[in-house]
């Protein structure tokens, strides 16, 4: 049985003290879901006041990038040693955002991947299709490409120390949902992948989130779906009432 995962990507936004609120609120709201595991991924100059602000809640804390390596010249980056010294249990790696405005390749998520492992982090593997090559009917293949890559070199798991995230690009901000038919059979052939790469076992264990205009509205119909574990939200997790919402409606 694999605990739901509801995951709160904040991207580019919130102050410190805005970040400290919003933690505040949750707190409150959340303090009675402890069936569903929580982790907020605020941008890096919240990271510290989030956790210091979730420390006793329950709550993991997670970055939204890292870079591979564990020091050295590499002006501008953050890496995990950083992350696990503010705390840090969870990275996002791979993220859309990052492949379409900052070159990020499977080749680089690889890296990341296999980094974020050495240092105990759990990384959030994001892969999805953009628009035109859902039309052109090639959803499986990038989908599978992009797993596949990120896991290059990694000849064991266990399964828990990774989770995956499909997140469909025409999705994500726009309004628009995969239906929760679809994404849950991308979901269970990203765990088919996971399975003749690894074990079944392996792959029962992984947890595989769905990503992409998730709200309080439509979580039921995706947490509902037999490979859907739980979400990766983005607009819908800066705010209190409906972050709180959508994790409320996954306690079974
Ligand atoms: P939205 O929930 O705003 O569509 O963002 C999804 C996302 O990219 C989460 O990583």
């Amino acid at each position: 049985m694999r605990t739901p995962l509801i995951v709160g990507n904040w991207k580019m936004n919130l102050t410190t003290k805005e970040a400290a609120s919003l933690v505040e609120k949750l707190r409150s709201r959340l303090s009675d879901t402890k069936e569903v595991e929580v982790a907020l991924c605020p941008p890096f100059t919240s990271l510290e006041t989030v956790a210091k602000t979730c420390k006793g809640s329950g709550i993991h804390v997670g970055a939204q990038n890292m870079f591979w390596e564990d020091q050295g010249a590499y002006t501008g980056e953050i890496s995990p040693v950083m992350l696990k010294d503010l705390g840090c249990s969870f990275v996002i790696l791979g993220h859309s955002e990052r492949r379409q405005f900052f070159g990020e390749t499977n080749e680089n998520v690889s890296k990341k991947v296999k980094s974020a492992l050495k240092h105990k982090l759990i990384p959030i593997i994001c892969v999805g299709e953009t628009l035109s090559q859902r039309e052109a009917g090639e959803t499986d293949r990038v989908c599978r490409e992009q797993l596949m890559e990120s896991l290059e070199g990694i000849d064991n798991l266990e399964g828990n120390e990774i989770v995956v995230a499909y997140e469909p690009v025409w999705a994500i901000g726009t309004g628009r949902t995969a239906s929760p038919k679809d994404a849950d059979h991308v979901a269970n052939f990203l765990r088919l992948i996971l399975a003749n790469t690894y074990s079944a076992r392996t792959a029962e264990r992984v947890r595989i989130l769905y990503g992409g205009s998730v709200k309080p509205e439509n979580i039921v119909e995706f947490i509902a779906q037999p490979n859907i574990d739980g979400a990766l939200v983005g607009g819908a997790s800066l705010k209190a009432d409906s972050f709180g919402e959508i994790v409320r409606l996954c306690v079974i």
